[in-house]
C-alpha cells in the first residue's frame, strides 16, 4: 500500500483521478459515461418526461394529472395524484420480497434485530393504528425523539401511513431544543424511549422529553418505547408504554391515499438566524426522488446489506437510512450507538458480522477513524464491501485516500455526495461505475439538477476553478416546499438572492470537466462534526446566560471535527472570566441545544471588534479563532483597531 506517499501527494496536488474498477463496472446499474449524459440531458430537456416516467414504477391510488407546476418559488410535483410512500416502501414488496431483512439493527450493548419486509409492514401497521388510537389525525404533526432504533424507523413510517407529519428530533438535543421545536410543529403526539445507549450510559431521553414538556402545550400523548429498561416516570393519561399499546393493536391499517404535495415531514436545521427552520418536505416528489438517488448512486442490487452510519435525526437518515432504501425494496442497516464502543472497531466488526456492502458515513468520522489507526479495521474482513460514501461536508483528499486504500482497499468506488437537509436528496456525486473520481471534488449533478456557479450579481462564472455561490436553476422533485409556519422566510432565505434561482448558502468551484468542489458555507452556518450549527443559535444560547453581556460565534478549522466552535464573549460589569466561569458557559449551551454545540473554546474579551455602524466583524474573529498571525482583508471600518490588537495579543 502505497499510503504515505499518496497522502504527500495529496497535499501537493489535487487532481489525481480514480477510476471505478472494471469489476465494479461489469454489474453497475451505469457503467457508460454516455448513458448518464443521456439521462441527464433527458432530465434537463424534458423533465416532465424524465420523471413521469420513473415514478410510473409506483403504486398510485390516483394518477397525477401534470408532473410539474412551477410557480417560483413553489413547485408542485405529480399535481392531482394520490399515493402513499409507505405502500411504495412495504406494501408493494410483500409479493416478492416479503421474507427479505428490510432492517437489520444492531444495538450498542450487542444486541440484534432483523426486520423482514413482512415484520416491518406489520410493526408499521399496528403502529398506524396506535397513532390513530390516540386521536391523530391527517396532517397532525408527531415528534419522534428515539435513539437509532427500529421503532425510530417504525415510527416515521407509521406517521406516513396515515398522512401524519412526523419531526424528528435527533436525540443528542436538549430538552429545551425539544421543546423549541415541538412548539413549532405544535405536535400533538410525542414518541420517545426511556432512553438509549451512548457509550455504555444511557441517555435520559424520557427524563428530557419531560423536562421538555414542562414548556409546551400542544402533546396531548407521548409514547414511551422500553429501550433501557429504567425506571421512568409515566404520567397516567399522557404517557403510555409502546410495548403496551402494540400488544392490543390491530395489525391491518391500509396505507392513506394521500395527495402528491401532502407533507410527508418536518425537520428542523439551523439557519443564519437563532431559531431553527422548519425545512417541510412533501410526498410524491420526496419519494420519487430519494428513490432514484439511493439507486443510482448507491448502484442497489438485491443483495446488498447497506450501511449509513447517520442517526435518523437528519436528514441523510431520513433519506438514506430508511426512506430511498426501503423504496428500493433494500436491506438497511441501523446501529443505535457509538462508532467507538466498546472500542474503535465496532463498526468494522459490524461490517464483518453483516457482511456490509455499502457504507455511507461522514468525512469527519472518517478523520476520527485515521487517527485511531489502522489496525482496527485490519483486524476485520472487510471484502464484503463494494462501495464508499461520503456526507455531510468538503472531504480533504487525505481522508479520502485513507478511506479509498484503508477501507475500500483500492476496489471500492467512493460518492461524494452533495445535499443539503432543503435538498431532501443527493444532488453533486459521482455515480460510481460512470465516472471517474477525483478527491475532494463531489462531482456531476444528479439527474434533473442544474447547478451553477455566480458571483454576488449572479452572473455566472464560466472560468475553471474559480469559487462562486452554488446555486440551483431549477426546482427538482424533493425540494423542500416552504418553512414550516413562516413562507416568507423560506422566499427571503432561498430564492431572493438570485431570484428564480435556489441558493443553497454554499461557495463551490467547477472544474474544467464540469466537476463541483463545495467549499463549504458561506453564511453564518457552522459545519461542526457535520452537523450544521446556527453561530446565532450558539450566541443566543450564550446570551441567555446571567453573565453574559455579547457573544459571538465563529468556526475555527479542526482536524477531526471539520469546524470547531470559538465562542468571544463580553461578561457584564461585576462579573470575571475564570476557567470555571468557561465550563459553566460551555454546560449551558449544551443545555440548551445539546452536546454537539458545546463551544471548544471560550475567550473573554473586554470588547468585539466592530464597524462604526456597530456590527461584530466575524470575519476578523475568524482569523483571529484560527490564530493567523496577520489579520488580512479590509479593516478600515473597525472602530477600535486596538481591539483586534488585544484579542491577537491574548492569543
Ligand atoms: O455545506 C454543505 C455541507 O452540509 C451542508 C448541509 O447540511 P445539512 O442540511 O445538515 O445536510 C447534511 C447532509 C446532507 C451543505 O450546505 N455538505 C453536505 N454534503 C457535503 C457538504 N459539503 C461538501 N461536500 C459534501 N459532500
Amino acid at each position: 500500500m502505497d499510503q504515505s506517499a499518496d497522502r504527500i501527494e495529496a497535499v501537493l496536488k489535487e487532481e489525481r483521478v480514480f477510476y471505478p474498477s472494471e469489476d465494479f463496472k461489469r454489474s453497475a446499474l451505469l457503467a457508460k459515461p454516455e448513458e448518464y449524459q443521456a439521462l441527464y440531458e433527458e432530465s434537463l430537456r424534458d423533465p416532465e418526461g424524465f420523471w413521469g416516467r420513473f415514478a410510473g414504477e409506483f403504486h398510485w391510488f390516483e394518477p397525477w394529472k401534470k408532473v410539474l407546476e412551477w410557480n417560483v418559488p413553489y413547485a408542485k410535483w405529480f399535481v392531482g395524484g394520490k399515493t402513499n410512500l409507505t405502500y411504495n416502501a412495504l406494501d408493494r414488496h410483500l409479493a416478492s420480497r416479503r421474507n427479505k431483512a428490510a432492517i437489520v439493527f444492531e444495538g450498542e450493548p450487542g444486541d440484534s434485530r432483523v426486520l423482514t419486509y413482512h415484520d416491518l409492514h406489520r410493526e408499521v401497521s399496528k403502529f398506524a393504528n396506535v397513532l390513530k388510537g390516540l386521536g391523530v389525525n391527517k396532517g397532525d404533526r408527531v415528534t419522534i425523539y428515539l435513539p437509532m432504533i427500529p421503532e425510530a424507523a417504525i415510527a416515521m413510517l407509521a406517521c406516513a401511513r396515515i398522512g401524519a407529519i412526523h419531526s424528528v428530533v435527533f436525540g443528542g438535543f436538549s430538552a429545551s431544543a425539544l421543546a423549541e421545536r415541538i412548539n413549532d410543529a405544535q405536535s400533538a403526539v410525542l414518541v420517545t424511549a426511556d432512553g438509549g445507549w451512548r457509550r455504555g450510559s444511557v441517555v435520559p431521553l424520557k427524563a428530557n422529553a419531560d423536562e421538555a414538556l414542562a414548556s409546551t402545550e400542544s402533546v396531548r400523548h407521548v409514547v414511551v418505547v422500553r429501550r433501557v429498561g429504567q425506571e421512568v416516570p409515566m404520567l397516567p393519561g399522557r404517557d403510555h408504554w409502546y410495548h403496551e399499546l402494540m400488544a392490543s393493536a390491530s395489525d391491518r391499517c391500509e396505507a392513506e391515499p394521500l395527495d402528491s404535495e401532502h407533507p410527508l415531514f418536518i425537520l428542523y436545521t439551523s439557519g443564519s438566524t437563532g431559531k431553527p427552520k422548519g425545512v417541510m418536505h412533501t410526498t410524491a416528489g420526496y419519494m420519487a426522488y430519494v428513490a432514484l438517488t439511493a439507486r443510482y448512486v448507491f448502484d442497489l442490487k438485491e443483495t446488498d446489506t447497506y450501511f449509513c452510519t447517520a442517526d435518523v435525526g437528519w436528514v441523510t437518515g431520513h433519506s438514506y437510512v430508511v426512506y430511498g432504501l426501503l423504496l428500493n425494496g433494500a436491506t438497511t442497516l441501523m446501529y443505535e450507538g457509538a462508532p467507538n464502543w466498546p472500542d474503535e472497531g465496532r463498526i468494522w466488526n459490524i461490517i464483518d458480522k453483516y457482511g456490509v456492502s455499502i457504507l455511507y458515513t461522514a468525512p469527519t468520522a472518517i478523520r476520527a477513524f485515521m487517527k485511531w489507526g489502522e489496525q482496527w479495521p485490519l483486524k476485520y474482513r472487510l471484502s464484503s464491501l463494494r462501495l464508499l460514501g461520503s456526507v455531510g461536508e468538503p472531504i480533504n483528499p487525505e481522508a479520502w485516500l485513507w478511506y479509498y486504500h484503508v477501507i475500500g482497499k483500492g476496489r471500492c468506488p467512493i460518492v461524494d455526495t452533495w445535499w443539503q437537509t432543503e435538498t431532501g436528496g443527493i444532488m453533486i456525486t459521482t455515480l460510481p461505475g460512470v465516472h471517474p473520481m477525483k478527491p475532494g471534488h463531489a462531482g456531476k449533478p444528479f439527474f434533473g439538477v442544474e447547478p451553477d456557479i455566480v458571483d454576488t450579481s449572479g452572473k455566472t462564472i464560466t472560468g475553471a476553478d474559480e469559487g462562486g455561490h452554488l446555486i440551483i436553476k431549477r426546482p427538482w422533485p424533493s425540494m423542500l416546499r416552504t418553512v414550516w409556519g413562516d413562507p416568507e422566510r423560506y422566499e427571503r432565505q432561498y430564492w431572493s438572492q438570485y431570484p428564480g434561482n435556489y441558493f443553497t448558502g454554499d461557495g463551490a468551484r467547477r472544474d474544467s470537466d464540469g466537476y463541483y468542489l463545495i467549499m463549504g458555507r458561506v453564511d453564518d452556518v457552522l459545519n461542526v462534526s457535520g452537523h450544521r450549527l446556527g453561530t446565532m443559535e450558539v450566541e443566543s444560547a450564550l446570551v441567555s446566560h446571567p453573565a453574559v453581556a455579547e457573544a459571538a460565534v465563529v468556526g475555527r478549522p479542526d482536524p477531526i471535527k471539520g469546524e470547531g466552535i470559538v465562542a468571544f464573549v463580553t461578561l457584564k460589569a461585576g462579573y470575571t472570566p475564570s476557567d470555571a466561569l468557561s465550563a459553566e458557559l460551555k454546560a449551558h449551551v449544551v443545555k440548551a441545544i445539546g452536546a454537539i454545540a458545546r463551544p471548544d473554546e471560550i475567550r473573554f474579551t473586554e470588547a468585539m471588534p466592530k464597524t462604526r455602524s456597530g456590527k461584530i466583524m466575524r470575519r476578523l474573529l475568524r482569523q483571529i479563532a484560527a490564530g493567523e498571525s496577520e489579520i488580512k482583508g479590509d479593516t478600515s471600518t473597525l472602530e477600535d483597531r486596538s481591539v483586534v490588537e488585544r484579542l491577537k495579543a491574548a492569543q
